[in-house]
């Protein structure tokens, strides 16, 4: 897959009820979703076969649309079994799904009442490479010069592709300085999250992670508080401000792209990854991992 680009792959992607040649689900220049970011989507995983919460991110999926006020034409019954069909169709075990939906072509202004509903469901193989070791070094974060907005200012748990603006600017702000990613703070000046995952620290034991009121309350986020809850590691869910960074031994990140991604630094802090942020990718791992692998294609929720 490396260096191909997206629109140049090979396989079938579902695209409003069908299937299409991967080269042929284009859309037109004119379309609300592109101008207006009228788009939701969802990044999902598949593992041996079966999409990890696959339900979970339908309804999720439904609910960001809703919240961009438009309804998706498909039920999550219909979209969780299309998920299914474009595992089989592509023959993919291990892969990342991204399905999504966006406002058409029929009217091009602000008001956008009357365009249609379009849905697609891509994927693309996304083996997850497992190296203890590698993960463990952590990665490097610069602290985003952007905000996670207010709730007021911005629909902030919908995964709408508008919000993603200012995560590309920053994340690109952190490449170009070195870092692998950026931290960002919220509205209040409150440690937030990264450009497209979650994040924990760790203190004498303790797991600490912002309350996600201002930004996506991602569903790996939640596994990892119900996994370290099941091991007895308690979880402190609260304001975290950014002059108490220093005092945290371990930091990691999560997402369904990052899984869990230990960090050894954010701008002027330091951390030294250790049992915790292991222990914690390890369950996860194993919680994302089908019993009975490698399996045929199945979405489970
Ligand atoms: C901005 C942002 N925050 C958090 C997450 C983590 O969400 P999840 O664990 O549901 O993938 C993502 C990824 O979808 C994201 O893009």
């Amino acid at each position: 897959m490396a260096g191909v680009p997206f629109d140049q792959m090979q396989g079938k992607i579902w695209l409003n009820g069908e299937f299409v040649d991967w080269a042929d689900a284009k859309i037109h220049v004119l379309t609300h979703g592109l101008h207006y970011g009228s788009c939701v989507f969802e990044g999902e995983r598949a593992y041996g076969g079966v999409v990890f919460k696959s339900l979970q991110h339908t309804q999720r999926l439904h609910a960001s649309a809703n919240t961009l006020d438009f309804k998706l034409p498909y039920s999550v019954e219909e979209i969780e079994s299309a998920k299914a069909e474009v595992l089989r169709v592509n023959n993919f075990t291990d892969a990342y799904l991204r399905p999504f939906a966006w406002r058409g072509s029929e009217m091009m202004g602000v008001s956008a009442q009357k365009n249609r509903i379009n849905v697609a469901i891509a994927a693309w193989q996304w083996p997850s490479y497992f190296d203890p070791e590698e993960r463990l070094k952590g990665i490097r974060l610069d602290i985003a010069s952007y905000c996670r907005p207010d709730p007021r200012t911005a629909p902030v748990h919908a995964k709408a592709a508008g919000l993603y603006m200012i995560c590309t600017i920053s994340k690109h702000a952190a490449e170009s300085k070195g870092y692998a990613d950026a931290m960002m703070l919220d509205w209040r000046g409150r440690v937030a999250e990264c450009t497209g995952a979650n994040i924990f620290f760790v203190k004498d034991g303790v797991l600490h992670t912002p309350e996600p009121d201002c930004f996506l309350n991602g569903l790996t986020r939640q596994t990892v508080i119900e996994l370290a809850e099941a091991r007895g590691i308690e979880v402190n869910v609260r304001a975290i401000m950014p002059e108490e960074l220093d005092g945290f031994s371990e930091c990691f990140i999560t997402g369904t792209a990052a899984e869990v991604t230990p960090v050894a630094e954010i701008g002027p802090y330091h951390f030294t990854p250790g049992e915790i942020s292991k222990t914690m990718f390890e369950d996860y791992i194993a919680a994302v991992t089908p019993v009975s692998a490698p399996q045929k294609v199945a979405a489970a929720g």
